[in-house]
């Protein structure tokens, strides 16, 4: 008899598939909907950096007095974590299932006390999204990446929940930063973040947002970078999110390495039941190949258990493309 679940961040999980971060994810009620569905955890819709201080500047009116600045400042930080605290509590109160708290941040500074309140209203683990995009020609990438490990040092100190590091898909060598990642104390990473990407119309010739939610082809990008990160030596859980729409876009993951999967813009499309059939699907292959737990195949395609590695990389480029009419 096969199981799905498997384990995350050293939580328990009834089934590898979580109902990743969105506004699917900020209410009490749909994340009951998620766990109903099947979802082994829920991430939380995140509580952004930007927001927050976007929102106490635009409350604050020039002339006004120093103090009174300081104040809405002061009032809109506390209450928009206060509602993000009711929701973790209210969460954890409604569902079984772990219920991961989510910070987009793009600096260490000014918030990361934020996280010690949300591990104190009961959050399972915290995946913090680093939204930093790069404008400055002198800034070094070295330096860029010291942002990440500085908000990942900052973090580990003060938690003692786990921390999970969602990360976008272009770095110089992401082995690497993966490693350091791991090193810096985060206990899982997330592959990838989809940012906000900006598209043109030509007609109006002005610049416009690029489709917000995932194609399932959008996979390959992350596929690779999954099975390359899960075959190094490092002691980092990996949750696979981009395209996850079906059965067999979560076993292709989990067969790359992963340990969970994460949906997000299939829940938009065709609702919680998509999970619900994504674990259907995966139980069913499993014992078509009898398989008992996850632990059995995950992995067994990533870079280091195939038998010809060379698939992943650079050659395959020459032989696929000069061959290609
Ligand atoms: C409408 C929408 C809202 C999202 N909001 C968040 C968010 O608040 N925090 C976050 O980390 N990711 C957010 N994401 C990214 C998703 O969690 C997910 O990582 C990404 O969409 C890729 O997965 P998918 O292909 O299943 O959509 C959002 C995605 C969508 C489409």
């Amino acid at each position: 008899m096969s199981t799905i679940s498997t384990r995350y961040l050293g939580l328990d999980l009834k089934s590898p598939v979580i109902a990743g971060s969105s506004n699917f994810t900020s209410k009490v009620d749909s994340i009951k909907e998620a766990e109903a569905a099947g979802a082994g955890a829920v991430v939380l819709k995140s509580l952004f950096e930007e927001q927050i201080v976007s929102l106490a500047h635009s409350l604050s009116s020039e002339g006004s007095y120093p103090e009174a600045d300081d104040y809405l400042q002061y009032y809109t930080r506390t209450n928009s974590v206060e509602t993000y605290l009711e929701l973790i509590r209210n969460a954890r109160r409604s569902v079984q299932i772990p219920v991961i708290a989510s910070i987009n941040c793009f600096s260490e500074k000014g918030w990361t006390d934020f996280a010690v309140e949300i591990e104190k209203a009961g959050a399972s683990a915290l995946e913090v999204n680093i939204f930093f995009i790069p404008v400055d020609k002198n800034q070094k990438s070295t330096d860029a990446e010291n942002l990440y490990f500085r908000i990942i040092d900052s973090l580990t100190k003060k938690l003692k929940i786990p921390v999970t590091v969602k990360i976008g898909l272009r770095f110089s060598n992401l082995l690497n930063f993966a490693w350091q990642i791991r090193n810096h104390g985060a206990s899982g990473i997330v592959m990838f973040n989809r940012f906000y990407e900006p598209d043109f119309d030509i007609n109006t010739m002005e610049v416009v947002p690029a489709s917000v939610l995932s194609n399932p082809v959008e996979q390959r990008y992350v596929l690779r970078w999954v099975g390359m990160v899960s075959a190094q030596d490092i002691k980092i859980d990996i949750s696979a999110t981009t395209g996850v729409y079906t059965g067999e876009d979560a076993i292709k993951y989990l067969l790359a390495g992963a340990t969970t999967v994460q949906v997000c813009s299939a829940l938009y499309r065709r609702g919680f039941r998509v999970i619900a059939e994504i674990n259907e699907a995966i139980h069913k292959w499993m014992e078509d190949k009898e398989f008992t737990t996850i632990n059995d195949f995950r992995g067994r395609l990533n870079y280091r258990n195939i038998d010809n590695p060379a698939l992943f990389e650079r050659s395959q480029f020459m032989k696929h493309y000069s061959s290609y009419i």
